[in-house]
């Protein structure tokens, strides 16, 4: 697919390019600032479009100029609770879903296949129907994006968020400059974020035909999950665990969509 990815120069959305590029896909990079896309790593992208992701508008116009079929958004970044400041990702998001959905509408045909970057805690508790939002409200913007998104059937714009738990940086020390780009998948250098975005892109390989269009999207780690046996649920099962170290589809992780999600039986042998 041609992927327009906004938030490239960020921590998953720099190492989504290079996962997307094995997956044999095109991407149309998004950015504010073009000096901060490597020259190396600009030379294998389909284009870049300099813009601010609040610009629906802009976004759409992307879309449509580069006949993009696909969005991943990773721009923006959810703030721990409420008492934060709110920051851009709300706005990002509501001018991204916007942007996917009337460049269809422009364009006619079908839907424009679409990850946003979310939160564990949009992901179902044990207790049904609550998800651990309603609990402990963290990262709450989330849930007001799923809100907006779920105002949106699937035939206008084909949504899946990808509910993600922390990414931990594997160096204990901050890194100055921030690494962008990276140049494969064993120098990541966060231990938990380069998972996500091989599982992303493989996905897309699939196009419309996903089955996980229209859902809130939880990975588990089977080898993990086993070693829980006995243990409680907890929230820190569920957001360390759900959403284990490795999420490609070569292993044998489940992906499940969290209408499924049961930590009750995830931690079952
Ligand atoms: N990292 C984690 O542990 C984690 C865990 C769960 C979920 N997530 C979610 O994943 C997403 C990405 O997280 P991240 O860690 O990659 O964030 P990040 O490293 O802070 O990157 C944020 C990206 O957003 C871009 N951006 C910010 N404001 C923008 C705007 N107004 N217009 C266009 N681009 C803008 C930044 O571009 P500039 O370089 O121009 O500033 C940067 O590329 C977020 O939604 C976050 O909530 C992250």
């Amino acid at each position: 697919m041609r992927v327009l990815v906004l938030g490239v120069t960020g921590r998953v959305g720099s190492r989504l390019i290079p996962a997307l590029l094995a997956h044999k896909h095109e991407v149309v990079a998004y950015v504010r600032t073009v000096s901060k896309i490597s020259p190396k790593v600009t030379a294998k992208l389909n284009s870049v479009v300099v813009g601010v992701g609040t610009d629906s508008a802009g976004i759409k116009a992307a879309i449509l100029s580069n006949n993009c079929d696909a969005v991943v958004n990773a721009a923006g970044l959810a703030p721990f609770t409420s008492l934060y400041k709110k920051g851009p990702l709300p706005d990002i998001f509501a001018a991204v879903v916007k942007a996917a959905v009337d460049a269809r509408e422009e364009r006619g045909g079908p839907a424009l296949r679409c990850w946003f970057m979310s939160g564990w805690s949009l992901l179902d508790s044990p207790k049904q129907p609550h998800m651990i939002m309603d609990y402990i409200p963290l990262y709450p913007v989330h849930k007001r994006n799923l809100d907006l998104i779920k105002t949106h059937s699937t035939d206008e714009i084909a949504w899946s968020l990808f509910c993600a738990s922390n990414m931990p940086p594997k160096y204990d020390t901050p890194q100055y400059p921030r690494p962008t780009i990276i140049s494969s998948p064993s120098s990541s250098i966060f231990r938990n974020v380069g998972e996500l975005r091989g599982f992303i892109a493989a996905d897309l390989e699939k196009g419309l035909q996903s089955e996980l269009a229209g859902k809130r999207v939880g990975v588990k780690e089977k080898a993990k999950a086993s070693q829980l046996v006995g243990m409680p649920i907890s929230l820190v099962t569920v957001s360390n665990r759900v959403l284990g170290k490795d999420c490609s589809r070569d292993n044998e992780d489940e992906v499940i969509p969290l209408g499924i999600v049961r930590t009750r039986t995830m931690i079952k042998p």
